[in-house]
């Protein structure tokens, strides 16, 4: 039997909603298709984005989106996707194989994170671009004044500022964003940035671009001096082991410690920022580009991959390590919403579906804006897996998180039993309060290889779940690769 205590005053920090967040880059059938069917589309639209992939990231409260990129960011010039649709350029879209028609640009960005009710996060061009092209576009967007790139933008139909919050500076700088040492992306980050706040008038909050490589960081953060220049660092962090469906056991155990490795990249991303961080100000770490990218999908294949009930597990042990160090991490952003790798949901012609990835989202949903608070796995089982490098690892096979509402009256228990073929029998202690109600959601399939498709959309979604509770002990038997949340009311 598992033991697990919920220590409901033992508060670690808000969960911002943004640990939930998308990116959807210029890539395969993400915006394009995923997004963007154009006015005149026989697929239900408005304004030419399409219905139904918005009301499903309505439904999941998306809280951010990330765009144009990735790597396409740091090749996009964002005056190609101004003004009338038909004058725009086609270009070369060279990372992704593709030509690009620009019909989605930054009003139509602008106008679908409006109809999500998401804020916008957009990355700008460093490796081919110049701080005038990237002030220019902080100016556009959020210049309330009256300057001739405020009134274009007016005359381009957005006659109020954008009041685009998130600005990336490049995208993956030590790779496709320019191939750059860290100290020479740290000098021409702070020539960018220097540039960019006053550009709008209102608050922005600017993101370099780190590395999971910890030397690459500390030598960037030494370079820039001043960290008052930058409000978060970013990481990226992909992972696979195995087929995307015909994986066997032994790869289904090794994805966990490969994915979870996102644990020590933010621990070591965090430490660099409090070597050099002489602000007195909070710099966050943002995850803006995370899940799995199996092997199949690769180079010009389209990133196109299927999604089982494992992405979605593995994605929620995820979030519980996000959940754990919401102190430090700021924002996250899966890769990528629509489509392409970890998908959220897919579509062809007028059809769509949702993955078991957004099941996971849909889950945990209910965390964003809570207090995380610190779970203790008291007595778990653990399974032998191995980590990328090789190493054995004694893998838990129960991942866990906790959240209290901010009146205090509700918690959300999000719990899962890895193991593939035992059930695990559960006893939660919740410490610093007792239980009037609880209601809960099982996420699972009979086969962990399950996934959803245009002919069985509903093959993985989740179900009503019963968990008794007595006192201020809940007791559940978790069925084998299941994933439950739980929403607790306190008296
Ligand atoms: O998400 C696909 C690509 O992965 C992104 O464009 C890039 O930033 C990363 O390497």
């Amino acid at each position: 039997m598992a033991k697990l205590t919920v220590r409901l005053e033992d508060k670690l920090a808000t969960i911002s909603p943004m640990l939930y967040g998308h990116f959807a880059e210029h890539l395969g059938r993400c915006i394009y298709e995923g997004f963007w069917v154009g006015e005149d589309s026989p697929i239900p639209n408005t304004r030419g984005i399409r219905n139904d992939t918005v009301a499903a990231m309505r439904k999941l409260r998306a809280p951010v989106i990330r765009w144009p990129g990735g790597c396409f960011a740091d090749d996009y010039h964002w005056r190609d996707g101004i003004g009338p649709r038909d004058a725009r350029p086609r270009r070369m879209n060279i990372w992704w194989h593709a030509e690009e028609s620009n019909q989605f640009g930054t009003h139509e960005f602008i106008d679908l994170c409006r109809q999500i009710d998401a804020a916008p996060y957009i990355c700008l061009n460093v490796g081919s671009g110049t701080p005038e092209e990237a002030a220019a576009w902080v100016e556009y967007c959020n210049c309330a004044g009256n300057t001739e790139r405020s009134a274009l933008r007016a005359c381009n139909g957005g006659s109020d500022p954008f009041s685009v919050r998130f600005w990336g500076v490049g995208n993956e700088n030590w790779g496709c964003g320019g191939h750059f040492a860290p100290d020479d992306y740290a000098r021409e980050y702070r020539r960018f940035a220097t540039y960019l706040r006053g550009r709008s008038s209102s608050p922005i909050e600017l993101i370099a671009c780190g590395h999971t490589t910890p030397d690459w960081n500390r030598k960037f953060l030494e370079t820039l001096g001043n960290l008052h220049w930058m409000d978060h660092l970013s990481i990226h962090r992909y992972y696979n082991c195995g087929h995307a469906v015909e994986f066997t056991d032994t790869e289904y155990y090794n994805l966990y410690p490969r994915a979870l490795q996102v644990e020590a990249d933010i621990a070591e991303a965090a430490t660099a920022i409090r070597l050099y961080n002489r602000t007195g100000r909070r710099i966050g770490v943002i995850v803006d580009e995370w899940g799995v990218w199996h092997p199949e999908a690769r180079g010009d294949s389209g990133l196109y991959q299927r999604n089982t009930l494992r992405d979605a597990l593995v994605a929620a042990a995820v979030f519980d390590v996000f959940n754990r160090h919401a102190d430090v991490v700021t924002m996250a952003n899966i890769a990528q919403t629509l489509n392409v790798l970890q998908c959220v949901a897919q579509t062809e012609g007028d059809k769509m579906w949702l993955t078991p990835t957004y099941h996971a989202f849909d889950l945990y949903k209910e965390h964003m804006g809570n207090d995380s608070v610190r779970v203790e796995l008291d007595e778990v089982g653990t399974v032998e897996a191995r980590a990328g490098d090789g190493r054995p690892v004694q893998q838990p096979t129960v991942s866990a998180s906790a959240s209290l509402d901010p009146t205090g009256r509700e918690a959300i228990l999000t719990l899962q039993n890895l193991h593939l073929t035992e059930p695990c029998e559960c006893g939660i202690r919740l410490k610093g309060g007792k239980v009037e109600k609880v209601t809960a959601k099982i996420l699972t399939a009979r086969d962990v290889r399950a996934n959803n498709g245009p002919d069985a959309p509903n093959k993985v979604r989740p179900k009503s779940f019963g968990i008794a509770a007595k006192g201020s002990v809940l007791r559940t038997t978790l069925p084998p690769h299941s994933l439950v949340s739980a929403r607790v009311k306190l008296l």
